[in-house]
Order: structure tokens, then sequence, then C-alpha cells
């Protein structure tokens, strides 16, 4: 008790800080969202998330050497798809020489170490913008784990290390999963998105991709249906021992930020690692409120992601991973 006891003694310079430090943001704890576009020599910069890009395969390949030479060692591919490919049961999605199937062979052949993981998801191939395939109004559960199981496999015999199912159907991992084993693929891991609510943060993402849900008649307006509520605490523990239950390696908590009690609940709860997706409306508040000179851009990043981290996140999928890079120096 004061005065015997005073805590600010461990707070009285930065090397007294630095030693008792609980929490350290690193380089190894980054997974670096890509977003590929077809074409050569596409660097497009995605107007609602400043310095944030979409590239065309040539330019994929410069970016990750770039990555890797950073110290950042693994990616999560996101394909934005030509429109004239979408249609409602996402057929492009299983193309075995599609954009992302491709993706994942030119980050592979450019740099051999670098760990892939692939979105796995509809949403960029449906002409309605979901994740699954609609009829009459209704986002249809076991027709579209079909559809995502077969998309995983195509991933696997693309190269790809990890798919990461990012649909929340019911029962897509054990499906996935078993299609894998059946496969032969035994090593390429299953990266589920386990606790991913219906978030108004995915917003910067939907325009990097053009895969918003589509405004006309019998097509829901919002994933409410798949996604999970943002009221809801248990469910978050029960969606994610179901994915361990059916094989997932990783699992997810998405967004970040609002939901860092999430994170906490469920890294107490389970004993695989625990990744959390910083999703694109987090960056794009913090890019803009920099921008205007109302926050430190460096400071608020490293304070989220270190929160992040505190909160129990062993990955982080996170736009800022090059900012970290430079911030750490
Ligand atoms: C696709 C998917 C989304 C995100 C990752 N995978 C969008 C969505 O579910 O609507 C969002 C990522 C972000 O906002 O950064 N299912």
């Amino acid at each position: 008790m004061y005065p015997i006891i005073r805590n600010r003694r461990l707070r009285s310079n930065e090397a007294i800080r630095a030693l008792v430090r609980e929490t350290i943001v690193s380089p190894d704890d980054f997974l670096v969202p890509l977003f590929v576009v077809e074409g050569k020599g596409i660097k497009d910069e995605i107007p609602s998330m400043p310095n944030y890009f979409r590239y065309s395969l040539d330019l994929l390949e410069k970016e990750v050497k770039e990555l890797w030479k950073m110290g950042l060692k693994s990616v999560l591919l996101f394909a934005k798809v030509e429109d004239h490919l979408k249609d409602n049961k996402g057929t492009e999605a299983v193309n075995p020489n599609g954009l992302m199937q491709r993706a994942v062979k030119t980050v592979k052949n450019a740099c051999p170490g670098m760990l892939v993981m692939t979105d796995v998801a509809l949403d960029p191939y449906s002409s309605y913008g979901h994740d699954g395939i609609i009829e009459d109004g209704i986002v249809l559960n076991d027709e579209s784990v079909e559809v995502l199981t077969e998309m995983s496999v195509s991933h696997a015999e693309a190269g790809a290390d990890f798919v990461a199912p990012s649909d929340m159907m019911d029962g897509r991992i054990l499906s996935i999963r078993e299609a894998l084993e059946d496969d032969g693929f035994y090593n390429t891991g299953i990266m589920s998105y386990s606790a991913k609510y219906a978030s108004a943060f995915y917003g910067p993402f939907r325009d990097a991709l053009d895969s918003a849900p589509v405004d006309i008649k019998n097509v829901p307006k919002d994933k409410k249906t798949y996604q999970m509520d943002y009221a809801n605490r248990f469910e978050a523990i029960r969606e994610t021992e179901l994915d361990i239950d059916e094989g997932a390696d990783i699992v997810m908590v998405k967004p970040g930020l609002c939901y860092l009690d999430i994170v906490r609940e469920i890294k107490n709860e389970v004993d695989v690692p625990v990744a959390v997706y910083q999703v694109s409306g987090e960056y794009a508040m913090v890019k803009a409120a920099a921008e205007k000179g109302w926050v430190d851009h460096d400071a608020v990043v490293m304070e989220q992601l270190t929160a992040i981290k505190r909160a129990g996140a062993n990955i982080i999928a996170s736009y800022f991973a090059k900012d970290v890079i430079r911030i750490l120096g």
C-alpha cells in the first residue's frame, strides 16, 4: 500500500517500461491482405482505403518480394472478379485457371517461403454480391457449402497453404476438411472466420472488390442471415467451438477493435491459435482522421494493434502491416 508501493516506479523511464512491457507487436504477427485484379502493370489505389492497392499479377509478384524482404511472411489473397464472370453460383470460383488460382501460383513462384492463404466465399464471384447461392431471396446453405468446398480444393491444388472460409455457412469447415483429406491435401490448413459479425466496417473492402450485395428485388440487402449479430457474445463461442470440432486449425474473430471482448473470451476458451481481422473500415477511419490531422497516425495504429494482441490475438490480418514495419524501424 502507498507509500510503500508506488506503481509509477515501473513507468518512470523508457528502459523500465520496456522491461515490464507485456505485449510486443512484431512483424511475425501479421497476415497481409492483398487484392488482385486482371491485367498488366496495374497498381490501383482503392479510393476508400488510402495507400492500399489492387495489383495485377505482375505487380503482385513485386509486392510480395518486397513484403518478404520487410519480414512479412504471410499473405491473405482476395480476387476482384470481372463482372462478366459473375453468376449466382460463383462458377468462376472453381476455375482452375481463375485469377485467384493464378495469384496463388504467382506468389509461390516469386517467393516460395511465403505462406499463402486464400479467401473462400462467393461474394466476389456472385452476381448478387452474396457469400452463397441465392434462391427465392434466401441464401442457401448446403448448396453454397458444396461450391465453397470445391473452391477450397481448387485453391489447395493451386498451392495455397491455408484456405480461409469467410462465408459463415453452417457445416462448411467439416465439408472442406473432408474434401481436402479425400484429395490428399492433408497439410492444407483451414483458418476459419469463426466469429464473423454482420458489420458496417466492411464497406471499403466491398468497394475494393466491387462485391457489395446488389440492390435488386429478392436479394437480401445485408448478410445478417449468415454473419453474426453484433449484439451476441455466447454465440461466438459456440460458432468457434463448432469450427474447431469440424477441423479448423486457426479460428478468427472479425472485425477487430469493436470485438476485443469476444477475442479475449475465445482466447480463454480454446486452445488453437486465434486470428483477428482488423478490417477495411477500421483502416479507413484511421487514415481519414489522420489525413485531417485529428489523430497521430502511427501512434494510433500501434495502440490499436497492441490492443488487439493484448486481447489475445496470435495472428493479426491488417492493412497496416507495412506501416508497422516502417514504424518499428
Ligand atoms: C468476404 C469477405 C469480406 C471481408 C473479408 N472477406 C466482406 C464481407 O463479408 O462482406 C471483409 C474484410 C474487410 O472489410 O477488410 N466474405
